[in-house]
């Protein structure tokens, strides 16, 4: 299978899957059963990838605890995608949801269990019964590790189905031909800093999002959005940038997720009085409301002076009035994390936190199977041919303006699944690779042949650091025209000074200088789109709050936004209100 290519090594399968989190390992596994040859390459060893780091769980609408039904379960995720969601994606993956917790059960993830052996399911944000009643319990949790439960269950079995894992290799670029068609990837072993190229019939990004735009975050340091950066750089736009979900209970000045879980099993916030302040912004729901509902009250606690410490800069997270069994037995993670990045033991006392950038809730668009769809003319889309793309690297478009918790986990398994089948299809009726000429690959090496060089200008890492504040500062939870526009002026400005930037280190054996530096080239194009797509969006939406538009405005904006690196082009692209076989939930106002 592995053979040399105009001097760099060269290796053929079926699909290529760029990333190794729930999502693609989720795919790889659907194809490698399919018996498909099928390579994951991973930046770093595949059960480290981002999704082990989530906690409080997935959603499905099993009835364990509550009545529920998955139509429930589909008006909840539409209204807290404030109505931009598309409702046919939307109902496919509710639809699916038990199925699929089952099947992953039956792959050995240890669930945490009822006393009656049922999976244990708790209440999270913006969830109800019978469309918007009493609290729902949907999410499928296994403790506070959920994530990290699913993707170990998720990788032993893609052993078992012998598919192909590249761990420690970096994605570069994609391969694609004249036609538009994508041949594969060249990629970069990390401690050899060789380049390899990887032909596949069909490659599927999941490369998972980009919290690192944000200096406070929850994200792996490998979240640098390097599947939507490949994807601009082939001419694809990425979809609905300007809705970045900031998590409400980040550990204060750090980011360390405190999971909704904590509030689901009773937990609550408080502001420096004491007070019960959820109980104002959301008289219903209160600390469940949806998480960009939580995170607005929370920032404007702070801006209004009720803001605890010294600066009076965070709010306070109480879990101290719990049974410590409930803590230690449903909450082992979080307070393991409070006592090391806060100091405190939420059995004895309140953690500070502060909303914590999060999750990519837009990224490269996609149908509900998988394919990266765009628009070719005159309103009409096409499959971009051989790519595809799942979970938050993708916008399929489930989250709409703002995803629910315990729907990303749940986001990747039914659309991996569902990636996987598709391209099996595809892989049937195509038996051939398509001829990898010697100029497609040439592009993608003179891309990486700009970091060569050594540069006079700043660090990778000074810039870096300087576009995190940038956006945490100009584009976080809450925007106004003039600052947005200074904002893109800076990420502008910061995109040009990496043209002169300095590498660290660049030995060939231990190149992770380069890495970085391709890394920060992604991040900077996603931090261009997003800053530039929140500054068109004028109307307030989801995670998406213009203090000079508060309102939503779905005359003008029920619509979803596409920008192309090509000039910061934007477009835009309906919303699919149809579902596919219920009646549509039309925009209502949104309360909790
Ligand atoms: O709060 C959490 O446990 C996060 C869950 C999620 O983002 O789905």
């Amino acid at each position: 299978m592995s053979h040399a290519n105009y001097g760099i090594a060269k290796h053929r399968f079926d699909t290529l899957v760029i990333g190794a989190g729930g999502g693609g390992l989720r795919a790889a596994l659907q194809l490698a059963q399919a018996e498909a040859t099928v390579a994951v390459v991973s930046k770093v060893f595949p059960t480290r990838s981002h999704t082990v780091a989530a906690q409080g769980g997935m959603n499905a609408a099993l009835a364990n605890v509550s009545p529920d039904n998955w139509h429930w379960h589909m008006y909840d995720t539409v209204k807290g995608s404030d109505y931009l969601g598309d409702q046919d994606a939307i109902e496919y993956m509710c639809r699916a949801a038990s199925r699929l917790v089952i099947e992953l059960e039956h792959m050995g993830v240890p669930f945490s269990r009822l006393d009656n052996g049922k999976i244990y399911q708790r209440p999270f944000g913006g969830q109800s019964q019978n469309f918007g009643g009493a609290q729902a319990a949907r999410t499928c949790a296994a403790a506070d590790r959920t994530g990290h439960a699913i993707l170990h269950s998720l990788y032993q079995q893609n052993i078992r189905a012998k598919t192909h894992f590249f761990d420690e290799f970096f994605a570069v670029d994609l391969l694609l031909d004249d036609e538009g068609y994508v041949l594969g990837a060249l990629v970069l072993e990390i401690e050899t800093g060789e380049p390899l190229i990887i032909e596949a019939k069909t490659t599927l990004l999941a490369t998972g999002g980009v919290g690192q735009l944000f200096r406070t975050n929850t994200n792996a340091a490998i979240n640098t959005g390097d599947g939507m950066g490949m994807a601009l750089r082939a001419g694809i736009p990425v979809q609905d940038m300007e809705f970045f979900q900031f998590h409400p209970t980040g550990i204060a000045g750090k980011g360390m997720l405190m999971s909704e879980g904590a509030r689901g099993e009773g937990g609550y916030l408080i502001n420096k009085d004491g007070e019960r302040f959820m109980e104002r912004y959301a008289p219903q729901a209160k600390d469940l409301a949806s998480r960009d509902v939580v995170s607005r009250a929370i920032a404007t606690e702070v801006r209004e002076g009720r803001g605890c410490g010294e600066k009076g800069d965070y709010v306070l997270l109480k879990l101290d009035h719990l049974d410590p069994e409930v803590i230690m037995k449903r909450l082992p993670g979080i307070r393991d994390m409070a006592m090391t990045f806060a100091h405190v033991d939420p059995i004895e006392k309140p953690i500070p936190v502060f909303p914590t950038a999060h999750y990519t809730m837009g990224g490269i668009p996609t149908d509900r199977f998988g394919q990266v769809v765009v628009p070719v003319n005159q309103g009409t889309a096409e499959p971009v041919p051989g790519l595809y793309a799942v979970g938050e690297c993708a916008c399929v478009s489930v989250h709409g303006a703002n995803r629910l918790g315990g729907n990303s986990l749940l986001d990747i398994v039914v659309f991996g699944r569902a990636a996987g089948n598709k391209i099996t299809e595809y892989l049937g009726e195509s038996r051939y690779h398509r001829p990898m000429g010697r100029q497609y690959v040439d592009k993608a090496l003179g891309h990486l042949a700009r970091w060569d060089k050594r540069g006079k200008g700043e660090s990778i890492g000074a810039l870096r650091d300087a576009l995190q504040r940038t956006m945490e500062h100009y584009c976080g939870v809450f925007r106004i025209e003039n600052v947005l526009a200074e904002g893109l002026a800076k990420v502008l400005e910061i995109e040009k000074r990496l043209e002169d930037a300095r590498l660290q280190d660049h030995s060939k054996i231990f190149n992770t200088a380069r890495i970085e530096a391709l890394e920060l080239e992604n991040l900077v194009s996603l931090a261009v789109a997003t800053v530039t797509s929140a500054l068109a969006r004028q109307e307030s939406r989801g995670a998406h709050t213009r203090i000079d538009y508060p309102d939503r405005d779905d005359e003008r904006w029920l619509k979803h936004t596409l920008f192309y690196r090509d000039g910061r082009r934007l477009d835009y692209k309906p919303v699919t209100t149809k579902p596919l076989t219920v009646d549509s939930f039309p925009p209502k106002p949104r309360v909790y």
